[in-house]
């Protein structure tokens, strides 16, 4: 079975790809993080976001092996990522990696913003996770909180909003709820509640589909 998961930053599509992938034992891929991996790379070596070769090659450099979410997570990494994420070449470069993690014996579960609609459209489960842009915000904001960072509500909610425009907007795999995505609207909603609707979904897919995994 693969699962697809899309939606915006702070949408909570990570932590709901995460305990979708522990609840049914499958292998679980944070796409962010490649996205991230080159837009930090891009900033360490200085190179500018629209040389376009240079980025794809580093996409293609990648060794995801080596990759620290912890580090990755941090703030001025998202917008980098977002930056290099417009990229055609660094999408390319990343592309195969993507589906043969998908196409794996047994599936896998994928969060991302084009794995419903580029990486695996053949996904048995597509589920868009969003919220308002506000309640992201202010998930986002307190967890940089959390971990020290000093960003305001404010920058955050600019971020998010900067962010959520460009990944819409791209005209390479721009963030889209594929058609027949499921939506998850999870602003009113605390994680349990956003972790049993989640699951809800997916256990209706697999019994539409008599899915045996
Ligand atoms: O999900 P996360 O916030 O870690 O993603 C960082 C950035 O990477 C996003 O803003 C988006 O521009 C890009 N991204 C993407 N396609 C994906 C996953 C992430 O374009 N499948």
């Amino acid at each position: 079975m693969i699962i697809a998961i899309d939606g915006p930053a702070a949408s909570g599509k990570g932590t709901l790809a995460r305990r979708l992938a522990v609840h049914y034992g499958l292998p679980h891929l944070d796409t962010g993080l490649l996205y991230r991996a080159v837009g930090s790379a891009a900033l360490a070596r200085a190179i500018p976001f629209d040389d376009a070769d240079a980025l794809g090659r580093i996409a293609a450099g990648l060794d995801v092996a080596a990759l620290d979410p912890e580090a990755l997570k941090a703030g001025p990494v998202g917008e980098a990522a977002s930056r290099v994420a417009a990229v055609p070449q660094v999408r390319a470069a990343l592309l195969r990696l993507q589906q043969d993690f998908a196409r794996q014996p047994g599936g896998a579960v994928l969060d991302g913003r084009d794995i419903a609609t580029v990486i695996a459209p053949d996904a048995q489960v597509k589920i868009f996770v969003t919220a308002s842009p506000e309640v992201r915000a202010e998930r986002r904001y307190r967890e940089f909180a959390g971990r020290g960072d000093t960003a305001s509500y404010d920058e955050v909610l600019a971020d998010i909003r900067r962010r959520d425009e460009r990944d819409s907007g791209r005209a390479s795999a721009p963030l889209v709820r594929a058609p027949d995505a499921v939506l998850l609207d999870n602003s009113a909603l605390d994680r349990d509640q956003s972790w049993q609707a989640a699951l809800a979904i997916v256990e209706a897919k697999r019994r539409e589909t008599g899915s045996a995994t």
